[in-house]
């Protein structure tokens, strides 16, 4: 979501008239977009900053900016926190900025602003896309559900939707400009169009949208993040069978696979529930692949509640997952619950579930190896320039010998070897 949002301010800077700066020496401006989810976060943000207001001392002309959720969160205290920022811009008015780097530019300083503004979720729309092959599409902002762990509701406001024209008319931009595949971003986006699209023909208003993405032509691809797993309604869970461009791959945060700990966490589903939604999507897609997000030492969690979790993994099996470890966060309510964990135990679950992240991830990439597998060529292997990388339908990252035109390109590739997190393959005959 940060990479999505500094990207449109880019775009939107680039647009005013600004220039992308090559380094953090050479830029007259520096923002900072921030994420509040863990305290780690911050921290890391407030320390970030902390070391430019260091720099600006032997070059006064430097600005400095707090953008998202951190911004939008602590506003105008930043200014007083970090001595040497100019400026605090929350998550629902980046569109602004140009505005105020003017005024920056002009001699004011200290301007804040964290207003609500309405129809901001439309905001996020300019793309620096040249040449990509992948990218990001804002669907909705902010988010209702009440998890007891979660910030967002804070940072991110009320859910808000766009309208199913709009973003239609952005992503056929994106895929006359080359783009094939898309991926749909909101805090909740099966919540997407609640109370401001009605249902059709039994289709929530999300899987309308999926829908009138499928008709774009030139995209071949189409992912989402983050759902809730109740938002799996039939409809949805249908649309991974009907819909070829539907990539089979479903990030299902489970969080826990502790009943216990889900309700303690207001999730809205037990355990039982989750692994029902895994088989009717398995039904209607046998090659599903499932990643998910885990949250380890939630207060009150015990070694028999963490042991359910490491079940949850394997039975599912995640073969992708964020593992964080619980962090208390302002004004939510399991920070006030009782049974906090101490940290070293939160280190030993991470490490635990880690281990087994990697070793179910392991088993699945080698069950690969001798098969052929559709990939989408993104460009060169970020990691050896000399070889060039793409991505299975089901999100896995594939590195093969080929070459710089078949960036764009499906291609059929066999893969040769496996690791946790790549595969290694060749380019089928038939297409080389
Ligand atoms: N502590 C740890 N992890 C958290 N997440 C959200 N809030 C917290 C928190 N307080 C994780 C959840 C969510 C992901 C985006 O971040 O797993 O799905």
């Amino acid at each position: 979501m940060n990479v999505r949002d500094s990207e449109a301010m880019a775009a939107l800077l680039l647009r005013h008239g600004y220039a992308m700066a090559d380094s953090e020496d050479e830029a007259d401006v520096i923002l900072l977009n921030t994420c509040s989810i863990r305290d780690l976060a911050e921290q890391k943000a407030l320390g970030k900053m902390s070391a430019l207001v260091t720099e600006k001392r032997s070059k006064p002309t430097l600005r400095l900016g707090f953008v998202g959720c951190l911004a939008q969160c602590r506003g105008a205290e930043l200014l007083q926190r970090v001595p040497g920022v100019d400026l605090v811009v929350g998550t629902q008015r980046f569109h602004h900025l140009p505005e105020y780097l003017d005024r920056l530019f002009a001699g004011e300083g200290g301007i804040v602003d964290v207003a609500e503004e309405p129809g901001s979720e439309s905001a996020v729309r300019d793309h620096l896309a040249e040449g990509a092959v992948t990218a990001f599409v804002s669907i909705m902002q902010g988010c209702d559900m009440r998890c007891s762990f979660c910030i967002v509701p804070q940072t991110r406001g009320a859910e808000r939707s766009r309208s199913i024209g709009e973003i239609v008319e952005e992503v056929r931009e994106l895929a006359e400009h080359g783009v094939r595949e898309v991926t749909l971003l909101g805090q909740i986006v099966t919540s997407y169009g609640r109370g401001l699209i009605p249902k059709k023909n039994g289709r929530s208003p999300f899987v309308q949208l999926l829908e009138a993405l499928h008709e774009v032509r030139g995209l071949e691809r189409i992912r989402f993040t983050s759902p809730h797993p109740k938002g799996f309604g039939d409809d949805l869970v249908a649309a991974f069978r009907d819909l070829p461009k539907l990539c089979e791959h479903a990030h299902l945060p489970a969080q826990s696979g502790s009943d216990r700990i889900l309700k303690a966490m207001r999730r809205g589903y037990d355990r039982a529930m989750f692994l029902r939604i895994v088989e009717r999507l398995r039904a209607a897609q046998p090659k599903m692949v499932f990643s998910s997000d885990i949250i380890v030492g939630f207060p009150g969690e015990t070694d028999e509640d963490f042991e359910q979790t490491v079940s949850l993994m394997r039975e599912v099996p995640f073969e992708q997952a964020y593992i964080f470890k619980y962090s208390k966060r302002r004004n939510t309510p399991a920070a006030e619950l009782p049974g906090q964990v101490p940290t070293a135990t939160k280190e030993e679950r991470n490490q635990r579930l880690l281990a087994i992240l990697n070793e179910i991830a392991t088993r699945k990439n080698r069950e690969l190896i001798g098969q052929t597998v559709e990939i989408l060529v993104e460009g060169r292997s970020p990691k050896n320039a000399a070889r060039m990388f793409g991505r299975t339908r089901t999100n896995k990252g594939v590195v093969f010998e080929g070459d710089l035109r078949h960036k764009g390109a499906l291609l059929p590739v066999r893969v040769q070897r496996a690791t946790a997190l790549t595969l290694y393959g060749i380019l089928t005959d038939e297409k080389r």
